[in-house]
Order: C-alpha cells, then sequence, then structure tokens
C-alpha cells in the first residue's frame, strides 16, 4: 500500500512514544521508506537502537551532526519525503510549531515542510484542555494541517478523558488516505473565491451579507490537500500553507480573478459577491442630519462569473454558486444558463441549519446537460470533497 512511500516520522517526548514502534512495522510491513527525527526527550521513553532497527534507518536527533553533503538536513528530509507524521506530538512541540519556533531538528523540519503533515497529538487530559494548546491546535487546523485526534481513556498519568494517543490504526489509515488523495488534483491549478464582498458607503460603513468563507475555504483545502495548486481569493483573512489574495470588493475580487484565472484549470465562485456598489463613496463618514429619510444610490457590480465564461478556454472549467431563498431548482437551472458555467453548485440561503456561516450544507450540484446531483445536508468540507470530484479525469 505504501511502496516508493518516504514517510518521514517525528517521535516526540511522551509516554506514548513507544507506541509508536508498531507504527513503523506497519509502514515497513506495507512497504514504505520510513525515517524517524526524533526529539531529544523522546529518546527518554523509546531507545534509538529500537527506533532504528524496526525503521532500518540512522534515527536523527540532532540538527548539528556533521552535514554530509552540504545539505542541512531539516531541509533534505522535508525535501524528500511524501508525508510528515508526528506522533506523538507533545503539547510543547505542537505549540512551538504553530508558532514557527525552530530550536531542534525536528521543529525546524517542520517549519520546512510543505507536503501533508499529520499531527498524532498525546497528552495528560488536562494538558489537552489547556486553552493556548488548543488555540495552537486551532491555528495548524486552520492552516490545513490534519490531526488525528486522541482519545478519551484511562491515561499514564492515572488520569482518565481525554488525551491517549488514537489507535496506531488510525493513524496509518489516515497516511494511507493522505497520500492516495494527495495526487487527484496534481498539476491542475484551481482558483476559488470566498467570503462576502464588502462594498464601501462611506470611510467607516459598507455594505455586505453573511457569507464567512467557510465553503470557499473549504473547497480550497480540500484541492491542496488533493495536490492542487490552489489560489484563494478571499474577503475573510486567512493563513494558508498555498496562496492566499484578500480582496473586498467585487471590483477587487474581478480583478483577482481575472489575473489568476488564464493560466488555471478551473475558478469555483463560492464567494457571495454584491450585486451593487456605491454609486459614490463619501470620503468622510455621512453625517446625520435632521432628514428622517436618506437615499444612497447603487449601481450594477460587475457579474465576475458571468464574464469569465465568455473568456474562459475549452479545457477550462468553471463552477458557479447559486445562492437562492426560494424555487431552488428552478432558479438554479436558469442561472446555470444565464452564467454559462460547467457546473453550478445551488443551496437554500433560507435555512438557518445549512448555507450562510453553517460548518454544513446542502447543495444540488447541476451540470450544463440538465443533471442534477443532490448533495443531503453534511460537513462543508465533505460538500468540498464531492465538488471536486467532477475534476478528476478517471
Ligand atoms: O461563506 P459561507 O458562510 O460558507 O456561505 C456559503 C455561501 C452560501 C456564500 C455559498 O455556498 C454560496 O452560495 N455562494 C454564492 C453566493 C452568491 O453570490 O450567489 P448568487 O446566486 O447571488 O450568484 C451566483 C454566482 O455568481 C456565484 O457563484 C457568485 O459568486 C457569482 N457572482 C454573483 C454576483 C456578481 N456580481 N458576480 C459574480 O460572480
Amino acid at each position: 500500500m505504501l511502496s516508493g512511500k518516504n514517510i518521514l516520522l517525528g517521535i516526540c517526548g511522551g509516554i506514548a512514544a513507544y507506541k509508536i514502534c508498531f507504527l513503523i512495522r506497519k509502514f515497513k510491513q506495507n512497504g514504505a521508506n520510513v525515517q524517524v527525527v526524533a526529539t531529544p526527550n523522546a529518546l527518554n521513553f523509546v531507545t534509538k537502537l529500537t527506533l532504528q532497527t524496526l525503521s532500518q534507518n540512522e534515527v536523527k536527533v540532532d540538527e548539528f551532526e556533521k552535514i554530509k553533503n552540504f545539505s542541512p538536513e531539516h531541509i533534505s528530509f522535508a525535501d524528500s519525503s511524501d508525508i510528515f507524521v508526528i506522533a506523538p506530538a507533545t503539547a510543547n512541540t505542537i505549540s512551538k510549531i504553530a508558532n514557527g519556533i525552530c530550536d531542534n531538528l525536528l521543529t525546524s523540519v517542520a517549519c520546512a515542510f510543505t507536503k501533508p503533515m499529520i499531527f498524532a497529538p498525546a497528552m495528560n487530559t488536562n494538558m489537552w484542555k489547556n486553552s493556548a494548546v488548543q488555540k495552537n491546535i486551532q491555528t495548524l487546523k486552520n492552516k490545513g494541517f490534519r490531526f488525528c485526534d486522541p482519545e478519551s481513556g484511562f491515561l499514564a498519568c492515572g488520569y482518565n478523558g481525554q488525551g491517549r494517543l488514537c489507535d496506531v490504526e488510525k493513524i496509518f489509515n489516515k497516511v494511507v488516505e493522505t497520500l492516495k488523495n494527495g495526487s487527484k488534483l496534481k498539476g491542475k491549478k484551481i482558483v476559488v473565491t470566498a467570503g462576502g464582498t464588502r462594498e464601501k458607503i462611506d470611510s467607516v460603513r459598507f455594505l455586505s451579507n453573511y457569507s464567512s468563507g467557510k465553503m470557499g475555504i473549504a473547497i480550497a483545502d480540500t484541492a491542496y490537500n488533493q495536490g492542487a495548486e490552489v489560489v484563494l481569493i478571499s474577503t475573510v483573512k486567512t493563513s494558508k500553507p498555498y496562496k492566499v489574495v484578500n480582496v473586498d470588493s467585487a471590483l477587487e475580487m474581478k480583478d483577482a480573478v481575472e489575473k489568476e484565472f488564464s493560466d488555471s484549470n478551473c475558478l469555483i465562485m463560492a464567494a457571495a459577491v454584491a450585486d451593487y456598489r456605491a454609486k459614490e463613496i463619501a470620503e468622510q463618514k455621512i453625517k446625520k442630519t435632521d432628514e428622517d429619510e436618506i437615499t444612497l444610490t447603487f449601481v450594477k457590480n460587475p457579474d465576475i462569473l458571468k464574464e469569465i465564461c465568455t473568456k474562459k478556454g475549452l479545457e477550462q472549467i468553471v463552477i458557479g454558486f447559486c445562492a437562492e431563498s426560494q424555487n431552488l431548482i428552478e432558479n438554479a437551472k436558469e442561472k446555470i444558463l444565464a452564467k454559462g458555467c460547467n457546473f453550478l453548485v445551488a443551496n437554500d440561503i433560507s435555512r438557518k441549519d445549512t448555507g450562510f456561516s453553517s460548518d454544513y450544507n446542502e447543495v444540488l450540484i447541476l451540470d450544463k446537460n440538465g443533471n442534477i446531483n443532490k448533495l443531503e445536508k453534511t460537513l462543508k468540507t465533505e460538500i468540498a470533497k464531492e465538488i471536486l470530484k467532477v475534476l478528476y479525469c478517471d
């Protein structure tokens, strides 16, 4: 299952380190080359000799060991490995990596690593619940790193609660799945828009909508995890391991989309773009007057999706979204024709449990030939996987 794959295995100083011996065995039995990088504290729990014998490779700990070919090890490991698994990942190492600290070989490799990384944390339950640790885990998750969360049960420290390293079988399966999916969109450039545009009214006010960017970001993360070169054009500020272009207004989004689309394979417009913008943006805050009413004039924004569809090459795929509060199917059928996109993902935005701001969505995927595929309510991350399937060659 893992033949030809180079797995870099980072082991930190926690009692669960002994369980990683079984993980190394499983990787080896399935044909992988395993290179262990251990923190100095990891060797308090498991010996170098054990890890070396199981992995059949020299175990690396020290960042400043003799450099054989002028290629620093933290860079050469990052370049030559297909995946970096950190198990057990301690609170200390997780927090250092989340904050870009490189004070040993393992954290330096993590900082230089650009391919998929999986963390399998294990620690005392109070350490797991600690708000600083949770914040650092969230930072890493937001950046697209994968986690095999710890399980609940009896811990070596005598506590009962969440913190126990998850089953090594689960870590193994996650590695297999990640490596399998990691190349589905290899070689493809995918541009995704996310969030609601902000149309300025004056120096302190704007017109916008409830889009959180979650749908677009889920698509961008999934495409990245499947090996695509991703450009996310977003009104929501976010830090990712792929390119993010921050925009505010529809006009700014249009410029960014046009710039990135020309050499891309696919554009996915999940952003909620305002149809209108203020005709004039007041330089200063508009003052309250004695009048009971105020009139603002809005002008139409360009339709980014529609315009891009008139320019797209035959091989390029454009996927639009469709947000409706009534007559979803009828409006979606009309919209796919009016916009000219290859696919349209339609969602009902009148619902509170899906659509805007929710972690969930329920959608219809329409194609040009009138076929409709309904995806029942599920996490936006799952919807993203289904949407991207239309891009697979096989
Ligand atoms: O961000 P979330 O909180 O996760 O919410 C997700 C979502 C509800 C915003 C998302 O699922 C969604 O429906 N996005 C499209 C919102 C929208 O603008 O729909 P629309 O039916 O008004 O527009 C149709 C398509 O044209 C969309 O792809 C839109 O990006 C595009 N458009 C619209 C107007 C415009 N001036 N230019 C455009 O390109």
